[in-house]
């Protein structure tokens, strides 16, 4: 499982250092199998990455650049991110999708040179509320994998489900409708790849210490990637918690 916190455009310099500080001390435990990542403003990953040395806790960046270098004003590459240690890069999110016009066919070239520089991409798919009341939500979000995997080789990679609906609102997806959509990923990712089916599948969408538990418990959601209740280390260690304990009772199983 894993629980990677997305901080988006917040926070200054020491509040970001000091979340880093509180966010090891908050989550720390014997090793166990749940991985724990957030993923701060660019401009901070380096000094993220200071505080996070010798934890458990891993650093991720928000978006990345597909060229290796080059003329593209403001934009970070993957051997820059890899240069400071980032191990998870998240690609495709709604907001950079909705608010910055990234195409799925721009995400997959994302994807590809995240994974040439040993990045781990965590590739966000979603359908809009009017998707989902048009009945289509799941043939939309399949199609919004496909695309963003195009000539995709490698299944190193973790698929984000976020349901735009769910994003920032409060309102989740119930346990069920989590469920299904990732059972549906699970069969279009085992289709794609040879080991497709290990894909690590999280939920994001307004996740919260107490609608954590419940999603866990889901048979195909192997974690989260949380937006607003990560800029708070006891609640994001509330949620790391809940991943903890649904892994504990699937081993008692
Ligand atoms: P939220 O954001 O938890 O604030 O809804 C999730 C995300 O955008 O990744």
């Amino acid at each position: 499982m894993l629980v990677a916190g997305n901080w988006k455009m917040n926070l200054s310099h020491a509040d970001a250092v000091g979340l880093a500080a509180d966010v090891v001390a908050a989550v720390a435990a014997d090793a166990d199998d749940v991985g724990v990542a957030v993923c701060p403003p660019a401009i901070w990953l380096d000094a993220v990455a200071e505080r996070l040395r010798d934890s458990e806790v891993r650093l991720g960046a928000q978006n990345v650049h597909p060229a290796a270098s080059g003329a593209f004003t403001g934009e970070v590459a993957a051997s820059m991110l890899d240069d400071l240690g980032v191990e998870y890069v998240i690609v495709g999110h709604s907001e950079r999708r909705q608010l910055f016009g990234e195409t799925s066919a721009f995400v997959a070239e994302k994807v590809r040179a995240a994974q040439a520089a040993r990045l781990a991409p965590i590739l966000c798919v979603g359908e809009t509320l009017e998707e989902r009341e048009s009945g289509d939500a799941e043939a939309i979000v399949l199609a919004q994998l496909a695309d963003s995997l195009a000539e995709v080789e490698s299944a190193d990679l973790v698929v984000a489900y976020e349901p735009v609906w769910a994003i920032g609102t409060g309102r989740t997806a119930s346990p069920e409708q989590a469920q299904a959509m990732h059972a549906a990923i699970r069969g279009a990712l085992a289709a794609r790849f040879e080991e497709g089916e290990d894909i690590e599948i999280l939920y994001g969408g307004s996740v919260k210490p107490d609608n954590a538990a419940e999603l866990f418990a889901q048979p195909d959601l192997d974690g989260a990637l949380v937006g607003g209740a990560s800029l708070d280390a006891a609640s994001f260690a509330a949620i790391v918690a809940a991943a903890r304990a649904s892994m504990d009772a699937d081993d008692a199983c």
